[in-house]
């Protein structure tokens, strides 16, 4: 909520306000998107984005025109502080905010990660249900209204914008919720949020509680009511939307509906049902939804989370027609079997083709076009192989552009980085020797193995070199395009530790594809070890060589 007018929704109340004078919650016609893919959505189970990737996707969601983007939880670990100082720094054009509990040592660090940001929130939660504050807080009631009073007040002290969740607010007593929210917004809290922490609610019962909340807590104009909704029932849209037609003018969720367990409410069905139904709802957003589908694809590209093809408004298929009988109507009239136009969601199919007599000036653009904003350096070295592609196959698609930027620009972890150097293999009588070679911080390191095929016998040789030894969750080849000279692009999921990682390899030799994949994979499993504080279990390789590393666990 960038430079606001007087008493917009979320900034704080001014003294010169007359009371009654702005609307109340729910005439607000405006709704405002907080977009927690970067804080929630990566705690979906194997996601691991580096540093570089959510610089790339905070730009493209304030490109997108997102009002808030949650950027991470800066105390959590040293790496997620300063991914919140750097999006702070870096981006404009929309809030930034930071999590944190009521704790004073959260605080300070979200405060401090978002010092330098254009417009700043600090995001303060604590659970009110009877179940979190019994089991998890350990704190009575009393308790968890005096923490939460003191944890605003002191995130006030700080920024203007604060935002209060009460955890788990779908299951707390609704008059508990209403008395802890009234000391919030005392406090200063500028939103609160009534998050379905557990996705339990449903739309009538939870639309009820929201106007209830509303209702009971009779906050002065200029505080806005949030719903953060996850989807453990497959109800996180419909409660999101019930939550706003409650009254409820902030919506929280991600893109592509990522996050942990069932996911978050997905930011693309919520807008597009605003929007195809505003005959319905009546209301305005800021959001470019003709960026929704390439910023749909950044993320599972550089998440690794695939997006079902059925998937409502960014799916694959989301806009087919099979059936001879609705392609038919369609023909005769679209809106016969479409209630929404794929330009509107920026879901246009046409592919263009770059060559090797395309400069880099057409390379940018495609790139800009793709939803990537690299800077000089990442669009040389992309440019770089992009050629070196052309050379291979004359030309490369959209597919085999995107395979590049993540497999080569962001797959770096710097702090863990394996890279592959060759391979060379030799069969014989249905046994393969495989031996591959590596760097790490210059050294080589290379090993050989034996396996039932090619990509068996790589991995056994990587396992030798990396002295770790995930399993293998998952591992896909795909194309990049339709056409006969794609790119094989190789998916791997590793797990070990308790820890998921993926990673991506593209390649038009599909056995380095594969053994990138690998490689970038195992990069992340350390990365995020070292995050989490995780003491990888590393097995003794052949080579003599240490492997990164692996911080001990906290005490
Ligand atoms: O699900 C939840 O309750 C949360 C809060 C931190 C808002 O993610
Ligand atoms: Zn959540």
């Amino acid at each position: 909520m960038n430079k606001t007018p007087k008493n917009a929704p979320g900034e704080a109340p001014r003294a010169d306000d007359a009371p009654g004078e702005a609307p109340r919650a729910w005439e607000n016609p405006r709704v405002y998107f907080f977009d927690t893919t970067l804080r929630d959505g990566e705690q979906a189970a194997g996601v691991n984005l580096n540093a570089g990737e959510k610089l790339q996707i905070a730009r493209q969601l304030a490109k997108m025109r997102v009002d808030v983007i949650e950027a991470g939880f800066p105390a959590a670990s040293p790496g997620d502080f300063s991914c919140v100082q750097t999006i702070a720094r870096e981006v404009r054009n929309a809030t930034i905010c930071g999590l944190a509990r009521t704790l004073e040592g959260d605080i300070r660090a979200a405060a401090q990660a978002l010092a330098s940001a254009e417009n700043g929130r600090i995001h303060v939660f604590l659970a009110t249900s009877p179940l979190h504050m019994e089991y998890k807080l350990k704190m009575t009631p009393q308790e968890v209204m005096d923490q939460t009073r003191r944890g605003v007040l002191l995130a006030r002290s700080f920024l203007p914008e604060v935002e209060f969740s009460a955890e788990d607010a779908s299951r707390s007593d609704p008059d508990f919720l209403i008395k802890v929210f009234k000391i919030a917004v005392e406090a200063g809290a500028t939103i609160l949020n009534i998050p379905d922490t557990v996705g339990y609610a449903l739309p009538e019962e939870f639309q009820k509680l929201c106007r209830r909340v509303i209702e009971g807590v009779a906050a002065p104009p200029g505080v806005i009511f949030s719903v953060h909704a996850h989807n453990d029932l497959g109800l996180a849209t419909a409660n999101s939307l019930a939550a706003v037609r409650a009254g409820v003018r902030q919506v929280e969720g991600t893109i592509n509906g990522m996050g942990e367990r069932g996911g978050n409410s997905a930011i693309e069905e919520v807008v597009m049902t605003l929007r195809t139904r505003a005959d319905y709802f009546g209301l305005e957003t800021n959001l470019d939804t003709r960026r929704l589908y390439p910023v749909s694809r950044l993320i599972s590209r550089l998440s690794g989370v695939v997006v079902p093809p059925n998937k409502p408004v960014v799916g694959a298929n989301a806009f087919a027609h099979e059936a001879g009988i609705h392609q038919h109507g369609v023909l005769a009239k679209r809106e016969t079997y479409e209630i929404m136009r794929a330009e509107d969601v920026g879901s246009t199919p046409a592919v263009m083709v770059l060559g090797k007599h395309s400069g880099r000036h057409a390379f940018r653009d495609r790139l800009e076009h793709l939803g990537y904003n690299l800077d000089d350096e990442q669009i040389t070295q992309a440019f770089e192989s992009f050629k070196k592609l052309c050379d291979e196959k004359k030309e490369a698609t959209d597919g085999d552009i995107e395979a590049i930027i993540s497999d080569e620009i962001f797959s770096v972890q710097p702090e863990f980085h394996y890279e592959f150097k060759s391979y060379s293999m030799t069969v014989d009588k249905g046994s393969t020797d495989c031996r591959v070679t590596l760097t790490l911080n210059g050294a080589e390191l290379s090993d050989s193995a034996v396996g039932n095929g090619p990509v068996e016998a790589a991995y056994a040789a990587i396992k030798k070199i990396v002295k770790v030894h995930p399993r293998l969750e998952n591992f896909k080849i795909l194309a990049t395009s339709e056409r006969s000279n794609a790119m094989g692009e190789a998916q791997v999921i590793l797990s070990q530790d308790g820890i998921k990682a993926h990673g991506n390899g593209a390649s038009t030799d599909i056995i380095k594809a594969s053994v990138r994949a690998y490689v970038n994979a195992v990069n992340r499993l350390y990365a995020t070890a070292a995050v989490r504080k995780i003491a990888v279990t590393t097995m003794g390789g052949s080579n003599g060589q240490s492997p990164p590393e692996s911080p001990a666990p906290e005490a």
